[in-house]
């Protein structure tokens, strides 16, 4: 992942010069710190770091994003270099992502070999706020030595199903920053909407947009007769990705091929099996697995180097595009006498070779615009290119089948990571509080170690981290995308950053409750972990496509 671009742009209020700091009352509890640093020593009972004046912060590179973050958490802050009480300092000895925080009852030093670490630094700052004897506000005096276990902490997020507004993104990616994820992986294409614009190719979003209907809530077999559509600009993509960079996040888009492919299809029937019987493509509103594919042919590759194209370009921060390869039925190749034909030419077996191929042609156009590609599990059927990254949904062995192949892997099992499943009772008994169906409660997403076992320490380098996915066909808007992933996700943080002989559940239970004041101040509706309800009851769902 590439350094984060800072400083924030934030216009910070002028304050008048604050007091030198001076010592807290004795500090009887410690913070609470989550995901859970590998090292953290607190001295309770003595004086820590008094708030009461706000703190004085070095100036340079990490100064306003410094303050912003600290602003956040209700601490006046100042930048000035006039004894500043909170300073950075660069330590190359520092693994990329690695930081070392110290606080003392008079100033805080934060060393880290890379922006990511002072931001990580920071975070643990902002989460460690406690109060002393006197109950005023203070951090503990301490000393914290972290680094994530996992260079991959992701969370995914569906555009295509159903669309959040930008504004409600960045309120999901400033949570993610808070507990130190890395990578949105944003799912732009799927058979119900194309939501990202290609200026070469308008009609996939003048038409692949746009679905005449959807499923109803409570009744998902029934069309709601409503059109659904929406899409982001190019210039809306741009500021979501420079918004996400400067809160150390990478967006990582999703492009679907050869399958769910329905809207762009419908937008250009030409590159779908046109050759197959009653061929009428249309922007699907029912939700499942559909037999719409692109069609293996030169035209087909060619529009898609015209759409990675300008994908790429606006994802500069990200070494990777996802390239889906998901469940594609193969039905359609099988009846096109053109894809038969390519099947022949190319000396390949079945339509399975058939589909690796098809990967294998799209890597090359992504390789060409400097990116890399991941793909779900299904791109090993019919051979695994050995450059490509697999992201593991269904069977832990397709991990273990990628590793022996030397390919590196993301673990997103359904067994732990599919944070739209069910997550236990609690929810209203209303219809848009439906779920798709399974059921992982916060204490199994809590539980997994997601490395295969069996692997060698040289093979378990190939993990790359994790990430938590949320499919968006029963999560219409930020109230219930909010609902489904949180806590859960703060769940998968620690996850994703603690060393597993680190976590404790019920530790991690006690720290969650003290991060619940901070999300209620913020009407984050997250699912309350003592009865399930939604912390926001009053907060309505709206399933409507958000205006522009
Ligand atoms: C998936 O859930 N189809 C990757």
């Amino acid at each position: 992942m590439k350094n984060a671009t800072l400083p924030l742009l934030v216009s910070l209020p002028l304050l008048t010069t604050l007091a030198f700091a001076v010592p807290s009352g004795p500090v009887p509890t410690g913070s609470a710190i989550i995901p859970k640093p590998v090292l953290l020593q607190e001295k309770l009972g003595e004086p820590g770091f008094c708030l009461e004046q706000g703190i004085r912060i070095a100036p340079g590179a990490m100064a306003s994003a410094a303050a912003c973050i600290l602003q956040n958490a209700g601490i006046k802050t100042q930048i000035n270099d006039k004894n500043p009480e909170l300073s950075f300092v660069v330590d190359r000895s520092l693994a990329k992502e690695a930081y070392k925080l110290k606080v003392t009852p008079q100033a805080i030093s934060i060393a880290a070999s890379s922006k990511e670490g002072i931001l990580y630094g920071l975070r643990s700052l902002s989460q460690s706020i406690t109060k002393d004897d006197q109950g005023k506000k203070c951090f503990p005096t301490m000393e914290i030595d972290d680094k994530p276990r996992f260079a991959w902490r992701g969370l995914h997020m569906d555009s295509a199903r159903h669309m959040l507004s930008v504004k409600d993104i960045k309120s999901v990616i400033d949570l993610l920053a808070r507990y130190k994820f890395n990578v949105l992986h944003w799912h732009l294409t799927d058979d119900q909407g194309w939501r990202i614009e290609i200026k070469k190719y308008p009609k996939l979003t003048e038409v692949g947009s746009i679905r005449q209907q959807s499923a109803t809530f409570g009744n998902r077999n029934k069309p709601d007769g409503k059109p659904y559509g929406g899409y982001y600009t190019q210039e809306e993509i741009k500021d979501v990705v420079k918004f996400a960079a400067q809160r150390g996040i990478t967006v990582v888009p999703e492009i679907e091929v050869p399958g769910h492919a329905a809207a762009a299809i419908t937008a250009y029937p030409e590159f779908g099996n046109k050759d197959i019987p009653n061929y009428k493509p249309e922007v699907i509103w029912r939700y499942g697995v559909f037999p719409y594919l692109f069609s293996p042919t030169e035209e087909t590759f060619k529009f898609l180097d015209g759409v990675f194209a300008e994908v790429a370009a606006l994802f500069p921060d990200s070494p990777y595009i996802h390239i889906g390869g998901d469940e594609a039925p193969k039905d359609q190749w099988k009846a096109s006498p053109t894809a038969q034909k390519i099947m022949k030419e190319q000396g390949l077996k079945n339509e399975h070779e058939l589909q690796s191929y098809f990967v294998k042609r799209v890597e090359q156009i992504v390789n060409k615009y400097n990116k890399r590609i991941i793909g779900w599990d299904e791109i090993q059927e019919g051979g695994l290119s050995p450059t490509a990254t697999m992201m593991v949904w269904r069977d832990w062995k397709w991990a273990k089948h990628a590793i022996e192949r030397g390919n590196d892997v993301i673990m997103t099992p359904t067994s732990h990571l599919y944070l739209d499943y069910g997550q236990g009772p609690g929810a209203p008994n209303k219809p848009e509080y439906e779920v798709i169906g399974g059921h992982i409660p916060l204490e199994k997403v809590y539980s997994l170690n997601p490395v295969p076992e069996g692997l060698t320490k040289e093979q378990e380098k190939h993990i790359l981290g994790c990430q938590g996915n949320v499919w968006s066909e029963y999560i219409p808007d930020l109230v219930k995308y909010q609902y489904v992933v949180f806590p859960r996700a703060i769940a998968l943080a620690e996850v994703a950053w603690t060393p597993q002989e680190l976590k404790n559940e019920q530790d991690f239970k006690n720290r969650l409750n003290k991060h619940l004041p901070y999300l209620d101040s913020l009407k984050v509706n997250y699912r309350r972990p003592d009865n399930g309800a939604p912390a926001q009851p009053d907060a309505v769902i709206n399933t409507e496509a958000p205006k522009k």
